[in-house]
């Protein structure tokens, strides 16, 4: 446990200036030594210097001064505050001075610090290779370091690694000898690296294959595993696009030599940004042309973007502190979908970040147990926990916002001008909106403000007035909230509203901004049967809630989709929040929601069934469940029947991803027909006589497992250890918890605990049993009894994930009594927010079925 000794950053008075860092990874015997030279700047005079360092073995410490006299001072290490504390007998003077040190620990398979990750070689044999993750606190783990992201310095990297094995770090290697007395070992030396932060500096030591070219005088290559050279194409082709691309938007040219992209066979997140040498999970940035479905492809694509992005956005400029963390990760989550639009201009990418992002972070923002944008944070457990939805997904969106508010231009010259200016340096959120200010001349500091630093954000109430063709419209905004209950904080936002009508609607006709509670906009020449609609394109980060009058005069645009996609969908989307609210009933909400049997746009479709997996929680333990899987079967039939199974020649990317998703929730609303066609696609594809399409395995597997017993479940074991590639073995894992079987979902738990599945996956095959309704309780309770062990084994983003998605779902009041009381008695440094998150859900979830529960069942039994 964390807390009982305060958490302090480390003392500014001796700083690191260069480091010169030796390491040598026993691949065989699994443990790692190094040492350490760091030259140091003391800033006033001192007799202690403070670094961090955890899980490691130190030794022979010494402190030199800048004369030349060297020191054993007494070394104190404390594990609570992942701190090392030397204690010097002679002060050492301002200016410079150097401390040496010895390290060893084993290299574990925790997935942080320098660790070891297992593979099996083409030949069969098991083997380890070592990497690196630093990010946000675990640099420490590897070497004792000022530890923090504003403590930047050069390094000097140096690698001990077997003759035969590639060894990789941020910079191209400078020299090479044999190691002294080993021939079976060499030394590698890589050029000094730029000024940078401890947490984006790597290494990895292995066996890969790779694949290269040039870009810009950059030479970029992609590491794969053994034999899987070509599987890297398809990233190496886009990042040889994005750099360029990324060099015009940000007015800098990427500022290393060298750029590597690696999979890393065991790792804990999708992918991180070291500098000059990005790791990735397999599944992110390995594309096979016939086995990778097209959402995944898309989505390598995506995390190319993101992760290139940091290279300016995180490495070059860096936040000063992990309170700034949405600076990285909201900007390079922004940035992806610019590189993805010019890369994939047909991927209409703009359009999913509506359903991907900005839908989820409202709807997580509305909680009263989330945070502002911009939190305070000390403790690494804290920091790990601010990975989430409101810095990665609220940060893209108000940026998007800010975008749109700014225009393109003065956006970017702002940015250019904020990297320009802080480049190899710190930087705190307002120094961003100082040079946005400046290039724009607009109030950016104080709009922006009220969206970083406030948690949630506004719900604007808008009413109607009618002057011959004026119409004047009446808006004012509180906080939205799940519950719906009203704020006791009296927050208020600056709102930029934006208006469309009828007369072109995807056109923006009116601007202005909120900044008062309450506001009045006049807008001219508006015909009588003409409707107006706030926020169009849903780039403001805000609902809104329109009287019956304004909704009814939506109706029929909605019907004949002269309303723009993206306005469909956040009508929807509001309208649904407003049901989970309690001010509009679930009923009305399904009743909306068959108006769209029509619709064939994805984002519109993703948002409704995203809407209709809300509702399962509250449905899955009643009687309603049946009446409700046949309502949701009904509704998908004619967009069904019109995309049927095989993709066409020159259909759009988005109808290619829409066909998958409808065919993936007609397995889980147990459409017969959808399961039979499903299993004979797969059973032609095991015997050979058919092919099962990438982007529809995933549906087919679980509808396989649905429908069967023992036998399926034996072949489906035997299909994933015969997969070579992860994404297959992972769409097969996922697909366990189907099987409609608790005896068997009891082994599915098992097997995901197993050497077999990988520590970073088996989260998701134990939330896949979660999903069932016959494992739900099956999973809790599992988790309950193996809590010790999966605390050990994740920390961080895994874990949070892991309870949020097996509480969550509850539904009665008991079970937020019972899982709160769990959690008290078993802390979960890292998972705390996200638990407060469930419990909060579980009570909301618990109010809505209450409320609900008796239209409902009338409702759905009359659909019948
Ligand atoms: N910097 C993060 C990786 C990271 C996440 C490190 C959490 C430490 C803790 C990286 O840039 C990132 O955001 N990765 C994403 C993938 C991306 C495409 C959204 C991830 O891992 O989910
Ligand atoms: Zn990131």
């Amino acid at each position: 446990m964390t807390g009982s000794v305060e958490f302090q950053r480390l003392p500014k008075t001796v700083v690191p200036r260069h480091y010169a860092l030796y390491l040598h990874p026993d691949l065989v015997g699994l443990t790692f030594t190094g040492h350490v030279i760091c030259d140091l700047e003391v800033k006033s005079q001192c007799s202690t210097i403070v670094c961090n360092s955890a899980e490691l073995e130190v030794t022979e410490v010494t402190v030199t001064d800048a004369n030349g006299v060297t020191q054993r001072p007494a070394v104190e290490l404390s594990a609570e505050l992942e701190t090392l504390t030397c204690r010097l007998q002679q002060p050492l003077a301002p200016g410079a001075a150097q401390m040496r040190l010895k390290f060893a620990a084993p290299l574990t398979d925790k997935m942080r610090g320098l660790y070891r990750c297992k593979y099996t070689s083409p030949s069969g044999e098991e083997r380890f290779a070592a990497a690196t993750q630093f990010e946000a606190t675990d640099a420490r783990r590897c070497f004792p370091c000022w530890d923090e992201p504003a403590l930047k310095a050069t390094f000097d990297i140096t690698l001990v690694a077997p003759r035969d094995r590639v060894a990789l770090s941020n910079m191209p290697v400078s020299r090479e000898e044999e190691y002294p007395g080993r021939p079976e070992l060499r030394v590698v030396h890589f050029a000094t690296t730029p000024i940078m932060s401890t947490y984006i500096i790597a290494c990895v030591v292995g066996e890969f294959d790779h694949i290269e070219t040039t870009s810009d005088n950059v030479c970029i290559r992609v590491y794969t595993p053994l034999g899987k050279g070509e599987m890297g194409r398809f990233a190496l082709d886009c990042a040889a696009k994005i750099l360029p691309y990324y060099k015009g938007y940000f007015g800098s040219a990427y500022p290393l030599p060298k750029l590597d992209l690696i999979a890393i066979p065991d790792f804990a997140s999708g992918a991180m940004e070291n500098w000059g040498l990005v790791t990735f999970r397999e599944t992110c940035i390995l594309v096979d042309p016939v086995n990778t479905s097209t959402a995944r492809r898309q989505f390598c694509a995506q995390v190319v973007g993101h992760e290139l992005a940091h290279m300016w956005f995180g490495n070059l400029v860096t936040m000063e502190w992990w309170t700034h963390l949405w600076l990285n990760e909201g900007y390079a989550e922004f940035a992806m979908y610019l590189s993805t639009d010019y890369l994939f201009p047909h991927y209409k990418i703009w359009m999913q970040f509506v359903s991907e992002c900005y839908m989820g972070a409202l709807a997580t923002d509305s909680l009263r147990t989330s945070h502002p944008i911009e939190v305070p944070v000390s403790n690494p457990s804290e920091v790990d926990e601010i990975f989430d939805g409101i810095s990665y997904d609220k940060g893209a969106c108000v940026i998007r916002m800010l975008h749109e508010f700014l225009g393109h231009e003065a956006f970017k010259r702002g940015m250019n001008l904020y990297l320009k200016r802080h480049q190899f340096g710190n930087t705190f959120t307002e120094d961003l909106w100082a040079a946005l200010e400046e290039s724009s001349g607009r109030p950016v500091r104080d709009v922006m403000s009220t969206w970083t630093r406030q948690t949630g954000y506004p719900v604007v109430r808008v009413s109607e007035r009618r002057e011959g063709t004026t119409r004047i419209i009446t808006a004012s905004q509180r906080r939205c909230l799940a519950d719906g209950k009203p704020d006791a904080d009296d927050q208020m936002w600056m709102v930029p509203l934006s208006f469309s009508s009828s007369q072109s609607p995807s056109e923006t006709i009116h601007k202005v901004i909120l900044s008062e509670r309450t506001t009045e906009v006049r807008l001219e020449n508006i015909g009588p049967d003409d409707w107006v609609k706030l926020n169009p394109g849903a780039v403001g980060f805000y609902r809104v809630q329109y009287p019956p009058e304004m909704l009814e005069q939506f109706k029929s645009a909605i019907a004949t989709k002269v309303m723009p996609a993206l306005d469909r969908n956040s009508l929807v989307d509001d309208l649904f929040a407003l049901v989970q609210a309690g001010d509009s009933s679930t009923v009305d909400f399904l009743r909306l929601a068959r108006s769209f049997v029509d619709e064939d746009e994805f984002t519109v479709w993703s948002c409704l069934l995203s809407s209709l997996r809300r509702l399962w929680p509250l449905l899955q333990h009643t009687e309603m469940l049946e009446p409700f899987h046949a309502y949701c079967r009904q509704l998908l039939r004619t967009i069904h029947k019109r995309l049927g199974w095989q993709q066409r020649e020159g259909e759009g990317h988005m109808t290619t991803l829409l066909r998958p998703m409808v065919i993936a929730h007609l397995v889980s609303f147990n459409d017969q027909p959808t399961l039979a066609e499903a299993e004979r696609l797969f059973r032609a594809h095991q015997e050979g006589t058919g092919t099962l399409h990438a982007d529809l395995r995933s549906a087919a597997y679980r509808a396989v497992l649905k429908r069967g017993g023992k036998a399926e479940f034996d072949m489906m074991l035997k299909l994933y250890r015969e997969a070579e590639m992860l994404e297959e073995k992972n769409r097969i894992a996922h697909a366990l918890g189907s099987i409609p079987d608790p005896e068997l979902l009891t082994s599915v738990l098992e097997f995901a605990l197993s050497d077999e599945v990988r520590a970073q996956e088996s989260v998701f095959v134990m939330i896949s049993v979660s999903a069932n309704r016959l494992g739900h309780e099956l999973t809790w309770d599992f988790y309950k009894r193996n809590c010790q062990i999966l605390c050990d084994r994740y920390k961080g983003r895994l874990l949070a994930q892991l309870v949020k998605s097996l509480t969550e779902d509850f539904t009665t009041e008991e079970r937020a009594l019972e899982v709160e009381q769990f959690f008290v008695e078993h802390p979960h440094p890292g998972a705390e927010r996200s638990i407060l998150q469930s419990l909060e859900t579980i009570r909301l979830n618990a109010a809505w079925l209450q409320r609900d529960r008796q239209a409902l069942s009338e409702y759905l039994a009359q659909c019948q």
